[in-house]
C-alpha cells in the first residue's frame, strides 16, 4: 500500500504514510496563468493499492477539482485501488434541496468522485453521515470524537457539559460525552434560508459553575459557536471551550467569537488552522493497518 499526500493534505497525508511505514508518492502541482490546476505524480503508482489524503478547505472548488483529476489520474496510470481520503468535505451542508431550484451539491460531486475511478471513499465527522449513501461504492465516516475526547481528557476540564449547539451535531456531542463520561445535550438552532441568519435556543442546560464545551462539526464564521456560547456564560458557565472536527474559519470568526466570551476554540488539523491541535492522522492510519 502506497500514501500519496495531495496537494491540500502535505503534512497529514506523510503523519499517515508515518505511521502506516507506507512508502509515499508526492504531487507536483502548479497554477497556470490563467488559474488552471496542473498536477504529476512524481513516481509510478502502477499494480499499487493507493491511499490518496486530500482535503478540501480552503479554496474548496479548486480542492475538488485536484481530488477528481487525481483520482483519475492514479487509475489511468495503473493504480490497482484508489481510496481517496478526504479529511473534510466540502458542500456536505447542502445535502437537499432546502429551496426549489438549488443544486444538492453534495450528491452531485460524490457521483463525480465515485464516476473518476474512486474505490473507496472515507471521510471524516460529514455534515449529515447518511449522504454517503449517494455512492455504490464502500464510503465510510470516520469519527473524529475519538481524537477530540483523548485531547480534551489531558484538558483537566472541571465538571464538564459537553454541547452541541444543534439538533445535527448532537451525535458528536453524545460520542465526546460518553467518551469522557460528561453529561451533554442540545440547543436548538434556526437557519434563514435566504440571509443565512441563525438563532439559537437554549433552555435546558444547567450550566452554572461548569466547564461547557460546545462541539460542532464545523465552525465557518464562528456565529453558532458565538450564539451558544453567549446562553451558557448568561446561564453561569465557568469556562467555555468550543471544539470542532473542522476549523474553517472565515474571517473575522475567531473575534466573533472571543467578543461572545468563549475562553477557548480548539480544531483538528483536518484543514490548515491556527487551532488545529488535534491531529486525525492517527484515526485515518488506524483505519488502513
Ligand atoms: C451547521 O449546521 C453546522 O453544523 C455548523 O453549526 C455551522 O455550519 C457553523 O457555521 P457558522 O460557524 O457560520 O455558524
Amino acid at each position: 500500500m502506497i500514501v500519496v499526500p495531495g496537494p491540500a493534505s502535505p503534512k497529514v497525508g506523510q503523519s499517515v504514510a508515518d505511521l502506516m511505514g507506507a512508502k509515499k508518492v508526492m504531487v507536483e502541482y502548479k497554477n497556470f496563468p490563467d488559474g488552471e490546476s496542473y498536477i504529476r505524480l512524481a513516481d509510478s503508482v502502477a499494480g499499487e493499492d493507493v491511499v490518496l489524503v486530500h482535503t478540501t478547505y480552503p479554496q474548496p472548488d479548486k480542492r475538488l477539482l485536484e481530488l477528481l483529476l487525481l483520482v483519475d489520474t492514479l487509475k489511468d496510470l495503473g493504480a490497482s485501488t484508489v481510496r481517496a481520503v478526504v479529511p473534510y468535505m466540502a458542500y456536505a451542508r447542502q445535502d437537499t434541496r432546502f429551496r426549489d431550484g438549488e443544486a444538492v451539491s453534495i450528491r452531485a460531486l460524490f457521483k463525480l468522485i465515485e464516476k473518476a475511478g474512486c474505490d473507496e471513499f472515507y471521510t471524516i465527522d460529514l455534515h449529515k453521515e447518511g449522504t454517503l449513501d449517494t455512492f455504490t461504492i464502500k464510503a465510510k465516516n470516520l469519527y473524529a470524537s475519538e481524537v477530540i475526547s483523548s485531547y480534551l481528557r489531558g484538558m483537566g476540564l472541571e465538571n464538564p457539559y459537553i454541547l452541541s449547539p444543534d439538533r445535527g451535531a448532537l451525535s458528536i456531542a453524545r460520542r465526546v460525552g460518553e467518551s469522557l463520561g460528561a453529561e451533554y445535550g442540545n440547543f436548538e438552532k434556526t437557519r434563514d434560508r435566504v440571509t443565512g441568519a441563525i438563532t439559537v435556543k437554549g433552555e435546558k442546560v444547567d450550566a452554572r459553575g461548569r466547564d461547557v464545551v460546545i462541539t460542532d462539526d464545523l465552525i465557518s464564521t464562528g456565529g453558532t459557536i458565538a450564539n451558544a456560547c453567549r446562553i451558557v456564560k448568561e446561564g453561569g458557565a465557568k469556562r467555555v471551550i468550543a471544539v470542532c472536527s473542522h476549523p474553517l474559519l472565515v474571517a473575522g470568526a475567531y473575534e466573533r467569537m472571543r467578543g461572545a466570551g468563549l475562553d477557548e476554540v480548539l480544531g483538528t488539523d483536518s484543514v490548515d488552522s491556527d487551532i488545529g491541535k488535534i491531529p486525525v492522522a492517527p484515526l485515518i492510519a488506524k483505519e488502513f493497518r
